[in-house]
């Protein structure tokens, strides 16, 4: 396979093909994922939870997210690797932003950056993608913004709530960015997103019309203790099978 570009990105939408990505945080997944001829790997700030063992994705310090960052990038020969900017790595200013993700682009080695966050942020997109940054959007449910949002819910339920959410989808394209994520909104409202953008949509709990699709790798893996959220099919339960290992060893 080919290295993947952002215009391989892109061309998946205008050929039609649907594509998986999927998220990865260490050397050894990223090569699993790149194996199996995924095109595209974020290094999501979920890391804050499957690596460093953190509640929400709010602790995690950008120097935490480098080494992971780091690590996805040796790992992954073919794939496009994004890089999720962690939260107050972009707000506090476009200096902020510039610098933040060209640290993940110059020590991460990361192909693409990804911030959450529509109209709001479109001025921090265009500037990123103006200095040569790829930027990935990430509206819908924002998990940096758990607590304004009061909790993890599906976002655009409402009339006002869909308007707010398609603007803010022509807005991140209007920025630049190569595509965007659409977590948590109803499949009704991805569609209609995913037929007005000339980018790619890809969805995460938000049905099966998107272009893309993303999981949390520990989630379709069954890694962790926990049960995966409901949008996530558990193809094995790894955490089990570890877990003999280390007692059949034992
Ligand atoms: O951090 C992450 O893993 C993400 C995906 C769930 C889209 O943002």
């Amino acid at each position: 396979m080919k290295n993947i570009t952002i215009q391989d990105i892109k061309d998946f939408k205008q050929s039609n093909s649907k594509f998986a990505t999927l998220t990865a945080y260490d050397f050894n997944s990223a090569q699993i994922v790149d194996a199996a001829n995924i095109p595209l790997i974020l290094v999501g700030d979920s890391a804050s939870m499957t690596m460093y063992g953190y509640d929400t994705t709010l602790p995690v310090s950008m120097d935490e997210m480098l080494l992971v960052v780091k690590a996805v990038s040796r790992g992954s020969k073919h794939a496009l690797v994004v890089a999720d900017m962690p939260f107050l790595s972009y707000q506090p200013s476009i200096e902020t932003t510039i610098m933040n993700a060209g640290l993940l682009i110059k020590k991460g080695g990361a192909g693409a950056v990804k911030l959450e966050g529509g109209k709001r942020i479109m001025e921090n997109i265009k500037v990123l993608v103006g200095h040569g940054i790829p930027v990935l959007g990430h509206i819908g449910l924002t998990p940096q913004s758990v607590h304004q949002m009061s909790g993890y819910s599906v976002q655009g339920k409402t009339s006002d709530g869909a308007k707010k959410i398609i603007d803010d989808a022509v807005a991140v394209e209007n920025a630049g960015a190569f595509g965007v994520v659409l977590e948590c909104v109803p499949e009704k409202l991805a569609t209609a997103i995913t037929n007005t953008l000339n980018i790619p949509t890809i969805g995460i709990g938000s049905g099966n019309t998107c272009d893309g699709q993303i999981q949390v790798f520990h989630d379709i893996m069954g890694l962790s203790q926990n049960s995966p959220p409901k949008h996530a099919k558990q193809y094995s339960k790894l955490y089990d099978a570890m877990l003999d290992v280390c007692k059949q060893y034992k």
